[in-house]
């Protein structure tokens, strides 16, 4: 889960790591007093969860509360990239910047490992620096039972040549800030720029935090993060029947048991879909080893509430629960979806396999559903399912 600035900088600060005093609003005239309270002057920011806000505009000084006012009516409801600006931040404003840093935490996974980076060319276009000059970003492995001492502050520090008068100032900062990437259960911190600035001063003006969404469990502080008005409304509902579903941009609804099945289906229904029309795979919905006929009904219930769906495939493979258990929750599911009133109007493609298929499938010819067509190969089936789709 990726942080706004704003609230990137509150866990700096419960972390100590070195921040300027900030405010989050949302109305043009709320920055007059956030102004006031700082003094009559700030740098108005706007939080949106992109790179490259200086850049398009979204950074901006105001030498008085008036022209707060001024920038912030023209920062908010600004378009960033694809992202609007609802929210800005007024900033307390640093003394004069003399030079601008990079550093950074990261979770490596190619190296199976956390990476410290650091760099004293950081600023606006660190990803420009990585690319063209990248002897200038130092690349540190940490290993996470040491985590990052003083010591090994002073090494990255040290690598990324760091001038001498702000060398222990910046092995404090990576101390605080490994702190916050541990405590925190993040992914990813960085901090661009680290400022120097006037009175000797290294300051972090802005930072990037994503948290690990699977720490969540022992995070409970962490759910006054999650963008409630961003997120989509079929995967909220989702979670909320803690199914595993993604939603994608296609027609085909995919309901499998196991991830790698279900990854497999939307590769399967995308490649069929090129001889209908084009049409994809509309979500990811793993209903996982034991799925009971509940289980089946959620996912069912999320997936057909999806305007965009066209055909559903159900494709799944027998293991612990087995097909005849599947098929039976299936066809509890329907009904108990018509119980509820939301009967079912979209085309199922059900293709059973793996233990007691043969069981399955008759449960399912049996039950003869108008609506239910079995296939009984993935291939046939995903073809059946982008027909059915690109026919509606
Ligand atoms: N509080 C502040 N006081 C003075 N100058 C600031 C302040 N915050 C940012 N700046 C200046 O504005 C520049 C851009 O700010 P910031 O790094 O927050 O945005 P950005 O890098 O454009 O955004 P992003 O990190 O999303 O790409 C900084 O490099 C710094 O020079
Ligand atoms: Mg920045």
């Amino acid at each position: 889960m990726d942080l706004f600035e704003y609230q990137a900088r509150d866990l700096f600060a419960k972390h100590g790591v070195p921040v300027l005093a900030g405010e989050v609003i949302d109305t043009p005239e709320a920055a007059r007093e956030a102004t006031e309270k700082l003094g009559g002057k700030s740098v108005v920011k706007a939080q949106v969860k992109v790179g490259g806000r200086g850049k398009a505009g979204g950074v901006k000084l105001a030498q008085t509360p008036d022209e707060a006012v001024a920038r912030a009516t023209d920062i908010l409801g600004m378009d960033i990239k694809g992202h609007t600006v609802h929210k800005v931040m007024i900033a307390e404003t640093a003394p004069e910047i003399l030079e601008e840093y990079y550093v950074s935490y990261l979770l490596d996974r190619t190296n199976r490992t956390f990476l410290a980076m650091a760099s004293v060319a950081g600023g606006m276009d660190i990803e420009q620096v990585a690319e063209e000059t990248p002897e200038k970003l130092a690349k540190v492995p940490v290993n996470a039972n040491e985590g990052v001492t003083i010591e090994k502050a002073r090494e990255i520090v040290a690598l990324a040549k760091f001038p001498a008068e702000v060398a222990e100032k910046v092995a404090e900062v990576l101390v605080t800030l490994w702190a916050t990437f541990i405590a925190e259960d993040a992914l990813l911190v960085e901090v661009n720029p680290l400022a120097k600035v006037a009175n000797g001063d290294v300051i972090a003006l802005d930072g990037k935090v994503s948290l690990d969404e699977n720490a969540e469990f022992r995070q409970p502080g962490h759910e006054e993060f999650v963008d409630h008005a961003a997120a989509n409304p079929l995967e909220a509902a989702a979670k909320a029947k803690n199914l595993n579903y993604v939603k994608l941009d296609g027609e085909v609804g995919i309901i499998g048991n196991g991830a790698g099945l279900v990854m497999s289906t939307l590769d399967v229904v995308a490649y069929a879909g090129e001889n209908h029309g084009g049409v994809k795979p509309a979500n990811f919905l793993d209903i996982g080893g034991g799925a009971s006929a509940a289980v089946m009904a959620n996912g069912l219930e999320i997936i057909l509430g999806d305007p965009d769906v066209k055909s559903v495939f159900v494709n799944v493979f027998g293991g612990i629960t087995a097909c005849d258990e599947v098929a039976n929750g299936i066809v509890q599911a329907l009904q108990l979806l018509k119980d509820k009133g939301e009967e079912v109007t979209k085309p199922l493609v059900v293709r059973l396999d793996g233990n007691n298929a043969e069981l399955g499938r008759k449960i399912l010819s049996d039950a003869n559903h108008p609506l239910v067509q079995r296939v009984d190969t993935m291939d046939g089936a995903a073809d059946k399912a982008a027909e059915l789709a690109a026919a509606k």
